[in-house]
């Protein structure tokens, strides 16, 4: 039986008092969560701790969007894992495509976060896909399998269990283009097919394998249909608490 996640990504939106009303408006639009579904809000930094007393008597789990991969020091306007914890953080989103490009995030950032995060006992999202000219060139396998292979580089295969891969196409994020289910469930074959490589079957069937790109209430009972998404991670739809909920009831009613 495959146990969803479906997670919001905030970005930059939703100071704590707008993160208050929306948090209200969701636990009441948000229907009966069963096990086999997970929900979590990733809210910004300064968001992060009153979301965690507000959902305390809640299903819905907290997540950081980001974080350094030092446990403290001299690094001005940073964040580390350890105050993630602190602040009742179980979640991070690690190396999103926004974050690559604008924040010059590279691979080896995203194993150092990645590794880091698994130590603190927060739940790495690490997020890989393509641009549009990458697909177009044909180079889409291949990019998605290196970033996922950079990624996992020195974990093991018992933490590696707890890591949770997003793919997101670029050209698909915050565009309302989304991807058709085929060639979400093709790539998603293709991560799992990746993990198998680099550990086993078994290993390669637990990990969770979440869709980012538009999801939307009205594509999100196809996608997740899909043999291999698991899950969704969800921008613009996840700031809107009815959106947010009928996402949750599709992976409900497929789960
Ligand atoms: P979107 O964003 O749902 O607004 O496309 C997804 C993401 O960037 O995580």
């Amino acid at each position: 039986m495959r146990r969803f996640l479906i997670a919001g990504n905030w970005k930059m939106n939703c100071g704590p008092n707008e993160t208050a009303a929306l948090l209200e408006e969701l636990k009441k639009e948000t229907p009966v969560i069963s096990e086999n579904v997970d929900v979590l809000v990733c809210p910004p930094f300064v968001s992060l701790s009153m979301s965690v007393n507000h959902l305390h008597d809640t299903d819905i789990a907290v997540g950081a969007q980001n974080f350094h991969f030092e446990d403290n020091g001299a690094y001005t306007g940073e964040i580390s894992a350890t105050m993630l914890e602190e602040s009742g953080c179980n979640y991070v989103i690690i190396g999103h495509s926004e974050r690559r490009e604008y924040f010059g995030e590279t691979d080896e950032g995203v194993n150092a976060k990645t590794k880091k995060a698994l130590l603190h006992k927060l739940v790495p999202v690490v997020c890989v896909g393509e641009s549009l000219a990458q697909r177009k060139d044909g180079v889409h396998f291949d990019l998605v399998k290196n970033q996922v292979t950079a990624a996992l580089e020195g974990i093991s295969s018992d933490d590696v269990l707890d890591v949770v891969i997003a793919y997101e196409p670029i050209w698909a994020i915050g565009t309302g283009e989304t991807a058709s289910p085929e060639q979400a469930q093709e790539m998603h074959a293709h991560i799992r097919n990746t993990i198998e490589s680099l550990y086993d079957s078994e290993t390669a069937d637990v990990i969770r394998i979440l869709y980012g790109g538009s999801m939307k209430p009205g594509n999100a009972e196809e996608l997740l249909q899909q043999n291999d998404v698991d899950g969704g991670l969800i921008g613009g739809a996840s700031l809107d608490a009815k959106s947010f909920s009928q996402i949750i009831s599709a992976a409900e009613k497929i789960s």
